[in-house]
Formats: C-alpha cells, sequence, structure tokens
C-alpha cells in the first residue's frame, strides 16, 4: 500500500516536473522568437538608416557628374552616369519601402487619423500622376461621386495606397486607368482602380500582397522601378484602418485592384455606442434631471433611479461604468446599496462615488467603510464632479 502511494507521488512529482520544463521551454521559444523579431526590426532600420546618407553623396556625385560640374561628359559618358543615377532612385525607393515595412509590421508605424476628405485626396494623387500617365499616353480618369462622406483615416497613408495602386497601374495599362470610389453602405466606402493592362493570372492573384512578389515585368517597360513591396505595404495600412483590399482579375482583361475604408460616421456611431453609461442614484429629482443634461453634454449615457432599491436593481441589471450614490434615500439608503454591490464579486469593480452631506465627515468615514471608491461633497461644483468621473472611466 504504502509502495504504491510512493510510486504514484513520484510519478506524480515526475508529471508535474516535466510539465514545468515543457512550460519553460515554451516561453523560451516564444521569447527567443520574440527576441529574434526585434532584432531583425532593429537590423532592418539601422542598416536602411545607415544607407541612405552614403546612397545620397553617391546621388550628388552622379548629379555633379551629369551636370557636367567637373567637367563636360561626351553623350556616351552621360549614358553611363543616367543608368547608375536610375539605380540610385531604385536603391532609394527600395530602403524606404523596407522601412516602412519594417515600422508597419513591428507596430511601431505612427497613424495619425483624422477626418479625411476623400474627394480631394484621390483627385491630388490623381493629379500628382498626371504628367506620368500623359507621358505614356495613358489616360487617367477619376469617377468620384460628389458627395462623398469624409472618412477617419491617416491621409499620408492611404494617399501611399492610392498612388501605389495606381503607379502600378500606370505600368501595365494599355490606354486607360480609372479611379472610383463610391459608397458601399452607410459605413464603407470602397475605392477601385480599374486598369486594360495584361492583368494578373489565377494563380498570382493569391499572393500579389506577400513581399517581394512580382510576376513578369512587361517587356521594355520604361522606368520600371518595382521592388514588390508596394502591395504589402498597402496590405498593412489598409489593415490598420480596419479596411479590406483585394484584387479582382482575368488574365488579359486588365484588372481591378479594390479597398474599403470606415467612414467618419461610422466610426462615430461607434464611439456613440461604446459611450460610458452611469448610474445616478438620487432622489432629488431636480438634481438628478441636472446631472442628467450634464453628464449627457459630457458624452455619457445616463441612467436614473429614484431611491436605494431601484437603484440595487438598475445596477444589477445594467451593469454601468460608474455609480454616482445619494446616501440619505428612501427604501434602501446609499451605504446599504454600496455594501451589497461591493460585497458582491460580480459588481464590486464598478466604481462608487458617494454624492455626501457638507462636512459631515462621518459620512465620508462610513462612506469608505462601505467600499465607496470616492465621494464628493454636497453641493458640489459640476466640473469637480467630471474630473472625477473621468479619473475612473478614461
Ligand atoms: N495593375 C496591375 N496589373 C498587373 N499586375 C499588377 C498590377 N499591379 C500589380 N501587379 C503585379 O503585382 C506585383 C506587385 O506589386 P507591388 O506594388 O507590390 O510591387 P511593385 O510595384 O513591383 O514594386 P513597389 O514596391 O515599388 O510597389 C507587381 O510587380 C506586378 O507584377
Ligand atoms: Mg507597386
Amino acid at each position: 500500500m504504502n509502495l504504491q502511494l510512493v510510486v504514484v507521488a513520484i510519478a506524480l512529482g515526475l508529471i508535474v516536473l516535466l510539465s514545468l520544463l515543457l512550460r519553460r521551454k515554451d516561453t523560451l521559444v516564444v521569447a527567443e522568437r520574440k527576441e529574434l523579431d526585434r532584432l531583425k526590426d532593429e537590423f532592418l532600420s539601422t542598416v536602411s538608416h545607415e544607407l541612405r546618407t552614403p546612397l545620397t553623396i553617391v546621388k550628388e556625385a552622379l548629379d555633379n557628374l551629369r551636370d557636367g560640374i567637373a567637367g563636360n561628359l561626351n553623350e556616351e559618358q552621360k549614358k553611363v552616369v543616367n543608368i547608375g543615377r536610375e539605380n540610385v532612385d531604385r536603391l532609394t525607393l527600395l530602403i524606404s519601402d523596407l522601412l516602412d515595412l519594417s515600422r508597419l509590421e513591428s507596430g511601431k508605424a505612427t497613424f495619425n487619423k483624422a477626418a479625411v476628405d476623400l474627394q480631394q485626396l484621390i483627385r491630388s494623387a490623381s493629379d500628382n500622376l498626371g504628367p506620368l500617365a500623359e507621358r505614356k499616353r495613358l489616360s487617367l480618369i477619376t469617377d468620384l461621386p460628389e458627395d462623398l462622406p469624409q472618412v477617419f483615416a491617416d491621409a499620408d497613408m492611404i494617399n501611399q495606397v492610392i498612388t501605389n495602386l495606381v503607379s502600378n497601374a500606370l505600368r501595365f495599362a494599355r490606354s486607360r486607368i480609372t479611379i472610383y470610389a463610391g459608397v458601399e453602405d452607410e459605413k464603407l466606402i470602397k475605392i477601385s482602380v480599374i486598369d486594360d493592362g495584361k492583368g494578373v493570372s489565377k494563380k498570382q492573384l493569391q499572393m500579389l500582397f506577400d513581399k517581394f512578389v512580382q510576376t513578369s515585368r512587361p517587356q521594355g517597360g520604361a522606368g520600371y522601378q518595382g521592388t514588390g513591396l508596394g502591395l504589402s505595404i498597402c496590405k498593412r495600412i489598409v489593415d490598420a484602418h480596419n479596411g479590406q483590399i483585394w484584387v479582382e482579375s482575368e488574365e488579359g482583361k486588365g484588372a481591378q485592384f479594390h479597398f474599403t475604408l470606415n467612414t467618419l460616421k461610422s466610426f462615430k456611431s461607434i464611439g456613440a455606442s461604446m459611450k460610458k453609461k452611469i448610474l445616478v442614484v438620487d432622489d432629488e429629482r431636480v438634481l438628478v434631471e441636472l446631472l442628467k443634461m450634464r453628464l449627457g453634454e459630457a458624452n455619457y449615457e445616463v441612467l436614473i433611479a429614484h431611491d436605494g432599491q431601484e437603484g440595487l436593481e438598475t445596477a444589477k441589471r445594467e451593469k454601468p461604468d460608474l455609480i454616482l450614490l445619494d446616501i440619505m434615500m428612501p427604501k434602501m439608503d446609499g451605504y446599504q446599496v454600496c455594501r451589497l454591490l461591493k460585497f458582491d464579486a460580480a459588481y464590486k469593480q464598478i466604481p462608487i462615488i458617494m454624492l455626501t452631506a457638507r462636512g459631515r465627515e462621518q459620512d465620508q468615514k462610513a462612506a469608505h467603510e462601505v467600499g465607496a471608491d470616492d465621494f464628493i461633497v454636497k453641493p458640489f461644483d459640476p466640473k469637480d464632479l467630471l474630473t472625477k468621473i473621468a479619473t475612473f472611466l478614461d
């Protein structure tokens, strides 16, 4: 019997030891991977930064040569310098793409989201690429509804997405590129860049948004400088805006790139549904009405109860984010309500601010004893009340 117990105890001990070791190994693997990711990011951004300075110098030197500052060049020499110069530009683009992507992937990119006039943003992106389209004898058309709603986005980043999609299209289109934007529903806008080029094969459609993916380069396509990072950057940017990006294409029949963005309105309505809920429990009806107005204006949703019993029931039913609780009330006083909530695991995390009568120190002491998080002395300055509320809710 004793031997059996010893065997069982040893077996249990071994299992515990093994699971501890395994867990430690898991933690080590995760920690190692995180460290590797961090080193990769750091390496990428340091190298990219360090490359920029010498690259700027090479560019300047080649420009000096090309412009004859170091003596006149013959045509053959100029050609060679131009090749060098074009490749410096290409390298510069690659480095800034790599930096962008490493920032986006590591979550270090900062997004300055604000209300953006998409109509204006698309027009200016299109204007900037107009001369390139003209040189290539391609027509670049924008087809936008007059009343395109505003979106909530980082304007520069969205500009980068549109610019990359249109630049891609400019490399492949046969005669025209159209930029459409339209309202999908009141929350969503779809932006599309459509060309009449060679399109993308079914096989390639799947992987187009992966890093360094390039399908065949157009033969003799002048100024082809891509690195295959543009679309994966676009995807990261659109993802960070909670939108979607995708491509539709049939080989030989052009490509249609689409992405969606949330309208400012949808963002506001999400904000509205996330309004913090405050329950006001007080039997002084006039005060309650005034508080309701004041809190409503500060963008809180306000629930009301006129006595302790009703307050307790409303708190349990609605689980508000905060409770303003009077002390002297019919049916059940504030202390009792507070105690019942604070000693119940399901509700104790709801902050309670008690509205105590002026100068009654014992009220404040008692409020603490029943677990109230804070108190404010009546009559209070509404600004002080809002500040106190904000410290719990923001
Ligand atoms: N409109 C299009 N029609 C046909 N193929 C396209 C189109 N847009 C993109 N592609 C294909 O997808 C590939 C990836 O595009 P992506 O923008 O990611 O890279 P890139 O344009 O080659 O380089 P960059 O990093 O400078 O943007 C392109 O090289 C091209 O093969
Ligand atoms: Mg591109």
